[in-house]
């Protein structure tokens, strides 16, 4: 039972039609899909899933989001470079600065990534764990298998609510892809290196890089889909004024 709560849904393959769901039950299951079976995705479920996430809200109206939809040997092609950077040794350079982070969210981050690496067998005490991240740094390049990539942008100078729409974007997408039987994984590796991005992809300087996506049918066989990331209580987030107040 837990087992098949863990799963998204079970709908057959290649649909083109999308099984009506239930908001909730969608939210609730929606997780990152690290192991992808290599069955191509039809393009008309694709185009389906990106006009339902184009209904995202955004500033002003501004649906600053765009987007590469890369598949088959030109993603290879894309993959084999990021690939080649991550053995090369070359430092991760996003668009944005890396943050300094607060313990609070230090903890968030290390304590997930600790069991999403020892479910995928990578364990600190392991004398190879250096070797073994950098093979899980190019299972991300490789999108872990996922045939079809997005690579998402926006314009360099619409800022930060620009960042904030395209994260909406990003989120309704996810979600949009549930009712085709569609997994993701939002992907910020995949935009570690911009610059070659912006020129393989024959983009300009103008273009800023936010997040990759992995997108493609999950193989529920593999374990690595069986993780299931935390969430802090709720009650550590909201700010309620006012609420026993009798004015
Ligand atoms: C912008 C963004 C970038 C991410 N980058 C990566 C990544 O490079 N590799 C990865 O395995 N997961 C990545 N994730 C997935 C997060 O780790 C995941 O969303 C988080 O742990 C919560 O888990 P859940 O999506 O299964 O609920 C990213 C998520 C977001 C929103």
């Amino acid at each position: 039972m837990a087992r098949a709560r863990n799963r998204l849904l079970t709908i057959p393959r290649g649909t083109r039609e999308p099984v009506s769901l239930d908001l909730l039950e969608a939210i609730r299951r929606r997780k990152s899909i690290r192991a992808f079976r290599p069955d191509p995705v039809p393009r008309e479920a694709l185009e389906r899933v990106l006009a339902l996430a184009q209904r995202a809200a955004s500033w002003s109206n501004l649906q600053p989001w765009e987007y590469a939809v890369v598949t088959g040997g030109r993603l290879r092609e894309l993959s084999d470079a990021l690939v080649a950077y991550v053995l090369g040794g070359e430092e991760p350079r996003y668009d944005f600065e890396r943050p300094e982070f607060q313990p609070v969210h230090q903890r968030r981050r290390v304590s997930d990534g600790i069991r999403l690496f020892e479910t995928a067998g990578i364990h600190k005490s392991d004398p190879a764990y250096a070797q073994k991240r950098v093979e899980w740094r190019c299972r991300n390049m490789r999108l872990f298998g996922a045939p079809v990539g997005l690579f998402i942008y926006m314009e360099r100078q619409l800022h930060t609510p620009a960042v904030l729409d395209t994260g909406g974007f990003l989120t309704t997408l996810m979600l949009a892809c549930l009712p085709f039987g569609l997994g993701s994984c939002a992907s910020g590796s995949l935009v570690s290196y911009p610059d070659l991005l912006r020129q393989s992809l024959g983009l300009p300087d103008s273009k800023l890089f936010l997040s990759g996506v992995c997108l493609g049918y999950p193989d529920w066989s593999d374990p690595l889909n069986t993780f299931q990331a935390d969430r802090d209580p709720v009650e550590l987030f909201g700010h309620w004024q006012g609420w026993d107040s009798t004015l």
